[in-house]
């Protein structure tokens, strides 16, 4: 099973980036994930969408040729940070290369919610018309004060959250049945 994993940070030390890095060696023998960056990502802009840059081509040719995506991402001011929205806007339009491809989310945050209302909002975005991607049902991951859980080498060290993480990635797999 090949995977793209969508981290809705594009700063260097970024937990949800250490998340996605986690699931990437922890998994490494169940899938191949890879870490899409969202930097070279420009503005979505109507006027440009029939002739895309190749940033654009690019990403969006690595999530169509996925089983399926990741979606790893911080909360910003109750909602998804401008980065994901921006790089969901280009996804949504033209070929639409997330309709019917099956989604999973998770979120880091420093608070106590875990990134909670960014996963909501999420979850209605991938249910509009231009996404339209089937999610895994019931298995929401919210790992909150994120800066207790990783060591200095980025790794995470909370078990809890480890073995959690264990049980979703098995739902998720025998979920993924249905898809592949
Ligand atoms: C612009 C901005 C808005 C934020 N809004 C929220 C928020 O609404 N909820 C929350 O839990 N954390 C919020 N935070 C704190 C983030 O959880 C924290 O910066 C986190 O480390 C971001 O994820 P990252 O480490 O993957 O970059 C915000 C941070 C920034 C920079």
């Amino acid at each position: 099973m090949k995977l793209v994993a969508i981290v809705g940070s594009i700063r260097e030390d970024s937990f949800n980036l250490k998340l996605a890095k986690h699931l990437q060696t922890r998994y490494a023998e169940k899938f191949e994930l890879e870490i899409l960056d969202l930097k070279p990502i420009p503005m979505y802009n109507q006027d440009i969408e029939l002739d895309a840059p190749q940033e654009v081509l690019d990403f969006k040719a690595k999530v169509k040729a996925a089983d399926a995506v990741l979606w790893i991402t911080p909360e910003y001011n109750s909602t998804i940070p401008g980065v994901l929205g921006n790089a969901i806007d280009w996804m949504s339009r033209v070929d639409k290369v997330m309709t019917g491809k099956p989604s999973m989310i998770m979120g880091a945050s420093m608070g106590a919610m875990g990134t909670v209302k960014a996963q909501m909002h999420l979850r209605d975005i991938l249910f509009a018309s231009g996404l339209n991607s089937p999610l895994l049902p019931m298995n929401e991951v919210y790992v909150g004060a994120a800066h207790t859980k990783f060591n200095d080498n980025g790794e995470l060290t909370d078990q809890a959250t480890v073995e959690f993480i264990d049980t979703v990635i098995a739902n998720f797999q025998e979920w993924m049945k249905n898809y592949l």
